[in-house]
């Protein structure tokens, strides 16, 4: 079988570039290691950036998002004594759209099975052949049979526990990482939100969060310790724990209920250079990861789709190779920036087991600077909103 770009990975970005590419007359196949409702089945980001709403648009799946996605002007921060605004509408003039990457995705895999699109589900060894050249292939298994994909180009959306990213030698590869001392506790519940808007609430407990869904489903999270395991916490004691975080005018509203997902994810931050090897190209998680503070790692992934479906594009319909040859470039460029993001707001709400006195102060007087400073709250807003492409 011959494709034109073989996508690895069924998760927001290969879905997102495979229906990209389809609008474009480009081929592509899928090939995803789980099945669609395991996908599915993952509850993850919630927050959309912008340019993630715009290449949504552009995909031609966004009818649903548009329809149903909650638009956010601003967002709540809250420490010990003190809740204040940052407004992205006055700051930005734009804002971010709440819409869960669960909904994300079953648009993707509904407009692609609609297109008609292939998608090859339980895929097994995943292998890919001679990136460096320019006869690449890729070969997997399905149902006990190996098959052969040849291509022109490979996008390597697998994540990061994928097979792409080592694909890449590692005497080509530099990694950078820092794992943070803690991990986040989160459940989603069919109750109302407390606020409108979302509270990032920093506190000596720990860090707090409260998004939402929609109107009736909650996602809240708090600050655990790695040991901790989701048994560990029942759901009395994860509501009990969350209200002494926020403010207590938010705690006093809270509704409570049964959590439908309880799960804990630990905090990272990761990047890998350069994001092509060849006619490799790296994408998404398999190629970064940001802690989630500030909701940048669907976004960032939407960010790298931007410059390779641009690559790819320019290079099928204008036989232009600036793009290809400089998506690396260009995707880290903007990778590092949110990974700046990511780890200054991380710094900034949560609790450090090492923390010293002087760390504290340092904290608060950050905290105390952006609450008063416009300049301050106008770069956080311009963050949050996404940068542009
Ligand atoms: P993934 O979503 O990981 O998709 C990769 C896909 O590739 C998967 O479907 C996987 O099954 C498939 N795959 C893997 N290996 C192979 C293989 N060998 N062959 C074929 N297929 C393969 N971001 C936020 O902004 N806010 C959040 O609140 C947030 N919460 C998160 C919670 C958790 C527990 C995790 C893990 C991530 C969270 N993220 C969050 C990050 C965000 O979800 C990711 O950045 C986003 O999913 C990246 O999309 P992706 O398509 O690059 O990777
Ligand atoms: C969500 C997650 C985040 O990490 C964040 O910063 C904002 C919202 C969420 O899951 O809703």
């Amino acid at each position: 079988m011959r494709t034109q770009v073989v996508i690895i990975g069924g998760g927001p970005s290969g879905l997102l570039l495979s229906q990209l590419l389809l609008k474009a007359g480009i081929e592509s196949v899928v090939l995803e290691r789980k099945t669609r409702a395991y996908v599915l089945s993952r509850i993850r980001a919630g927050i959309l950036e912008q340019g993630m709403v715009g290449l949504m648009r552009e995909a031609g799946v966004s009818a649903r998002m548009d329809a149903e996605g909650f638009v956010h002007d601003g967002t709540l921060l809250a420490t010990e004594n003190t809740t204040f605004r940052i407004d992205f509408a006055r700051h930005t003039g734009t804002s971010v759209m709440v819409y869960g990457q669960t909904e994300v995705t079953r648009d993707l895999y509904d407009a692609r099975e609609a297109a008609g699109g292939a998608i090859v589900y339980e895929t097994e060894g995943v292998t890919i052949h001679d990136p460096k050249t320019d006869a690449p292939y890729v070969t997997y298994v399905t149902g006990g049979t190996e098959h052969r994909i040849d291509c022109d180009y490979i996008a390597g959306c697998d994540g990061f526990h994928g097979v792409s990213r080592g694909t890449i030698p590692a005497s080509v590869r530099r990694e950078y990482e820092k794992v943070y001392p803690f991990g986040w506790l989160g459940i989603l519940s069919e109750t109302p939100p407390v606020d409108d808007e979302l509270i990032y609430a920093s506190s000596e407990r720990g860090f707090a969060l409260c998004s939402m869904r929609n109107a009736h489903l909650s996602r809240y999270y708090v600050q655990c310790p790695l040991t901790d395991t989701p048994e560990d916490w029942s759901d009395d004691a994860f509501w009990d724990e969350l209200k002494r975080r926020i403010p207590e005018e938010a705690a006093e509203r809270l509704v409570t209920g049964p959590s439908i997902e309880r799960s804990i994810a630990p905090l990272r931050s990761f990047v890998t250079e350069p994001m092509q090897w060849g006619r490799l190209f790296l994408c998404g998680d398999a190629a970064h990861i940001v802690p989630p503070t500030g909701a940048k790692g669907l976004n960032t992934a939407a960010s790298d789709i931007h410059y390779l479906y641009h690559a790819l594009r320019d290079h099928y319909l204008d036989g232009s190779e600036e793009g290809i040859a400089r998506y690396s470039e260009r995707a880290l460029a903007r990778v590092w920036k949110a990974e700046r993001f990511s780890w200054w707001m991380t710094t900034l709400l949560h609790h450090f087991p090492d923390q010293t006195p002087f760390d504290l102060k340092m904290q608060q007087a950050e905290l105390a600077f952006l609450r008063d400073n416009e300049a301050a709250q106008k770069a956080m807003a311009e963050n949050y909103v996404g940068l542009p492409y």
